[in-house]
């Protein structure tokens, strides 16, 4: 079966190699997507035989799949701060990952992320972990970024916000819900500018100049943040550090 991109079969394995990261005790960032999914399965099977780990999603549906598989789950306030443990591992999917050692060293792991709208408390409970394991199938892979980035806005600042990503070179689309009127709404009740910037040559210096226009809550740029990336293929997984 295939579904966006890769195949059900590359997703889980890139999901399930990176799930056997985690350890008896362990906090873990829950990521978002269809490739994540795997990983919060394969952690719902770890938690039935015994494994004690406890969860943050970082997502309305990353905290349902969750819940289903019956993985304890904490707040980011209960685990972070003064004597707590903090999260140990966050695994996430993406939309394209700089994986191509050819191109500059220094963005091998930057990464589009954003498909599904929630790459704000992504990025949160990502760059709060430890570690940060991508999951991802070879369509995802990319020598430069060159997908739209996903910009979450207020929605007041709409208009100026897409100004501002026009001045940077950006042409921005706003994006509408499939099958409903209307445009997608976050979980965080914002609206969502997909921004076409052609190959981006220097994710860290464009990521710097969305965040600092007004408006902006987050944006899906994420630079520096990956530890390994899990591609899982036809026949197994690459893990690339
Ligand atoms: C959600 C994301 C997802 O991780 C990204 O869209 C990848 O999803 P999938 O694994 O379904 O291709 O960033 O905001």
């Amino acid at each position: 079966m295939k579904t966006t991109g890769g195949t059900d079969d590359q997703k889980r394995r890139a999901g399930e190699s990176a799930a056997e990261a985690v350890t008896d005790g362990a906090v873990v960032g829950l990521g978002t997507g269809s490739t994540a999914a795997f990983a919060i399965r394969a952690i719902g099977r770890m938690v039935d035989s015994g494994l004690d780990v406890r969860g943050v999603p970082t997502s309305f549906a990353s905290r349902e799949l969750a819940r289903e598989q019956s993985i304890p789950l904490v707040d980011l306030e209960e685990v972070v701060g003064g004597d707590e443990p903090g999260i140990d591992l966050a695994i996430d999917g993406a939309d394209q990952v700089v994986i191509d050692e050819g191109g500059a060293e220094e963005d091998v792991g930057a990464m589009i992320k954003g498909g599904g709208a929630a790459h704000a408390r992504e990025k949160v409970v990502d760059a709060a972990a430890d570690r940060l394991l991508v999951v991802a199938d070879p369509s995802k892979e990319a020598t430069t970024l060159d997908s739209a980035v996903p910009v979450e806005v207020l929605p007041d600042a709409r208009a100026t916000v897409a100004r501002e990503i026009r001045a940077a070179g950006g042409e921005p689309t706003l994006r509408r819900a499939q099958r409903k009127d209307g445009p997608v709404v976050t979980d965080n009740g914002n609206l969502v500018l997909d921004c076409s910037f052609g190959a981006i040559d220097d994710p860290a210096s464009l990521a710097r100049t969305i965040a600092t226009v007004p408006g902006v809550l987050e944006h899906g740029l994420f630079v520096g943040l990956a530890d390994e990336v899990h591609v899982g293929t036809d026949d197994g997984v690459r893990v690339i550090e």
